[in-house]
């Protein structure tokens, strides 16, 4: 049942940990060469060993706080650019001390550099945020990830790969909530080759929960955006389904089907501080390989997208610094609630040790106009 009144709710921009985020675009990383990047406030340097083999550590010294990111980097080790110690960039190790004297047996090995599990995937250096250790638990050998980083699902070996991203002034939630509102497509997404506000229709989509989030279920898409008219061009419109999952924390992946073509990506919404966030859409694809203009056009047509909502967030922004409240409505706002409840079920369950108990109870039909 629709609630009939609209629901008031607070953004808690809780960052979750435990989970794996994109932290780097893999392609702007160069070997033996240290580079910055925040993730849920945690100050981190990331880097690729001589092999290749990408790393991330707290961009801090666990001796006196330097930040490691200004120290030498061979390619091997990372040397403090404060007294000189020395790190193995993969598990943070500490290696050499340079003032120790012969006679003093300080256990250099016991000392450690704050270190993140790193995976490249798909194009992005992923790195695994922990849990928080407990308090007083100082520096400590790194924690490795339950699983491997997520990846975009891929229906066959030769595909094309691309990503772009955009920086927003707003917290993790409102870049999430933001990407899966359906009801600001008229009014933000206008442009004269994809749709006008007076398009405006009514839909109807099917929900259904899935483990960590829901999914909108296989369907024919609607018939006013862009991708699905260009799709018709070549493939049969009847066999075209598209289903969008999202995932806690921040994924959200769409796969476009018609017959032996597939669209699929992959966008987060990464946590950079409480009050910042940075979308990266990653798009994986087998269409359009034979058409020269195709993956230019299909990056220009995200980039728009991507940039209107960046603006528009922008300017959200100004308003959330004087309302920290939303009203959420359904059903356009429902699949934002869940997303909370989601949220708050999977915290509850890990503060209490027990399984995640999933807030929809099972498929759902939403209407809105869009
Ligand atoms: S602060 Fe890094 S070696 Fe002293
Ligand atoms: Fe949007």
């Amino acid at each position: 049942m629709p609630d009939l009144d609209p629901q008031r709710q607070a953004t808690d921009a809780l960052m979750l940990t435990g989970f794996w985020y994109r932290a780097l675009p893999a392609d702007r990383v160069q070997r033996n060469e240290l580079y910055k990047a925040t993730l849920l406030e945690i100050p981190l340097v990331l880097g690729r060993d001589r092999a290749g083999k990408a790393f991330a550590l707290r961009d801090a010294c666990p001796h006196r706080g330097m930040p490691l990111n200004c120290g030498h980097f061979d390619g091997r080790n990372l040397e403090c650019g404060y007294h000189g110690w020395q790190f193995d960039v993969h598990n943070g190790q500490c290696q050499v001390i340079p003032s120790l004297t012969a006679d003093q047996n300080l256990k250099v090995d016991r000392i450690y550099a704050g270190s993140y599990p790193c995976e490249e995937r798909d194009g992005f250096l992923w790195v695994y945020i922990a849990d928080p250790a407990p308090p007083g638990a100082g520096i400590a050998p790194p924690v490795a990830a339950p699983g491997p980083a997520p990846q975009i699902e891929k229906f066959s070996d030769k595909y094309k790969l691309a990503y772009l991203q955009a920086e927003m002034p707003v917290s993790v939630d409102h870049g999430i909530i933001g990407l899966m509102d359906p009801a600001h497509g008229p009014f933000v997404h206008q442009a004269w080759w994809w749709r006008s506000r007076h398009s405006i229709h009514e839909k109807q989509k099917n929900f259904e929960p899935i483990p960590n989030g829901f999914r909108m279920s296989a369907h024919t898409p609607s018939s006013n955006s862009a991708p699905y008219k260009l799709l018709r061009l070549y493939a049969d419109a009847d066999s075209i389904t598209t289903t969008i999952d999202f995932v806690l924390p921040n994924l959200r992946s769409e796969t476009i089907r018609a017959g032996k073509y597939w669209f699929s990506s992959l966008t987060t919404v990464t946590p950079i501080t409480r009050t910042h966030c940075r979308i990266d859409v990653v798009a994986a694809w087998n269409l359009f390989r034979w058409v020269p203009f195709g993956p230019e056009l299909l990056k220009f047509v995200f980039a728009k997208f991507v940039e209107q909502d960046r603006r528009t967030m922008e300017v959200q922004a100004e308003g959330l610094k004087h309302n920290p409240h939303l009203m959420l409505i359904d059903d356009a706002d429902r699949p934002a609630k869940w997303y909370f409840q989601l949220k708050a079920a999977h915290q509850h369950a890990k503060r209490s040790r027990t399984e995640m108990k999933h807030p929809m109870s099972g498929p759902v039909t939403l209407k809105w106009r869009s």
